[in-house]
């Protein structure tokens, strides 16, 4: 079986988007690889998170992600900080990461760009410290998107780098798992073309969210005037919310509006009701399990307990080898 590793950004509220995309890959690639997932709490530190929301915020993501479904039975999935191997390999692979490299790499200058008060180091070394979270595991696959591939080249190039250097074959190269056609790109609700949490209130649903927040934000989806012909193409913004029909009400549903629109009666109101009931129905049993799994501390203490052990098992075996190949050697 072929090792998967994927770190979880510990920021933010699952929606419908992750959901029908990154997760439900997740959700099949627990079965056929072993697979590593693992909330990045340690990234998260280039934000200075305040300390009072920190463990919050960590348990969140990771009851959401238990409550879509990812067994920890079958799939070890754990807190990064949990696993300290991570950051004594990270230390490690900092000596052979060039600061010219690191400073070219894209997603650190957006952040000069964006957070010009706080470029601190972490964020310089952000990418060393995602290829520690990979090669940890020796994965052979990361299931990444297109903002994460350069990301992911710097992690081959650390790798190989190491090899050279201790003229070892030692990592492999990790590739980004292709998830195929399959993946489904869920439209947001303010007509931009992607949900997103950072494309603005309103423009998502989360899993979380309870039926008045659901319906709020659907009746003050992006529509237009109506169809002006008979069987005309729908503009975007309408496509997107016959998309997101498609996503979660019952394909009788989305043929008595698809037949409405094209027959000109449409009535957007009575479209966009249907389309918060139907929401409302899908997110019930998440919304459901998150809170019923935030309240049951021995389940959550458990599973992460399981998890820490679980990566530690393969982590320790890396960073001995590691170690050794370096030099290191144990007195005594
Ligand atoms: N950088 C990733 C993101 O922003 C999160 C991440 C951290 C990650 N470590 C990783 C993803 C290791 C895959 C593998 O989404």
């Amino acid at each position: 079986m072929e090792t998967v590793v994927s770190g979880i950004r510990s920021t933010g509220n699952l929606h419908l988007g992750n959901y029908f995309g990154a997760i439900k890959n997740f959700l099949k690639m627990q079965h056929t690889h072993r697979c590593y997932f693992f909330i990045a709490d340690y990234h998260s530190l280039t934000t200075h998170p305040h300390p009072a929301d920190l463990h919050n915020t960590v348990k969140q993501v990771l009851v959401e992600y238990l409550a879509c479904g990812i067994d920890p039975e079958v799939a070890t999935i754990y807190i990064q900080s949990d696993l300290p191997e991570t950051a004594e390999l990270y230390l490690l692979m900092n000596m052979n990461a060039y600061v010219g490299e690191l400073e070219r790499c894209t997603s650190f200058k957006d952040k000069i760009r964006n957070h010009a008060d706080n470029v601190n180091a972490g964020l310089l070394t952000y990418p060393v410290l995602m290829a520690a979270d990979i090669l940890i595991h020796k994965a052979k696959y990361v299931p990444v998107g297109k903002d994460q591939e350069q990301h992911l080249e710097m992690t081959r190039q650390f790798g190989n780098r190491f090899n050279r250097i201790y003229d070892v074959e030692y990592f492999e190269e990790p590739v980004a798992f292709n998830f195929g056609t399959e993946l489904v790109k869920i439209p947001g609700l303010d007509g931009s073309g992607k949900m997103g949490k950072s494309e603005g209130e309103g423009n998502a649903i989360f899993l979380f969210d309870a039926p008045d927040a659901i319906r709020k934000k659907v009746m003050r989806a992006v529509s237009d005037a109506g169809p002006t012909e008979e069987n005309q193409k729908k503009p975007e913004t309408i496509e997107n919310l016959f998309t997101l029909m498609k996503t979660v009400s019952k394909p009788e549903t989305v043929a008595f509006f698809d037949e409405q629109y094209n027959t000109m009666k449409v009535r957007y109101g009575d479209l966009k009701k249907q389309l918060a009931e139907d929401m409302i129905t899908f997110v019930a049993p998440f919304r459901e399990r998150i809170l019923e799994l935030s309240n049951d501390n021995d389940y959550i203490n458990k599973v992460v307990k399981q998890g820490a052990e679980k990566a530690h098992e393969s982590a320790r075996k890396t960073v001995e080898e590691v170690r050794e190949i370096i030099g290191f050697k144990r007195f005594g």
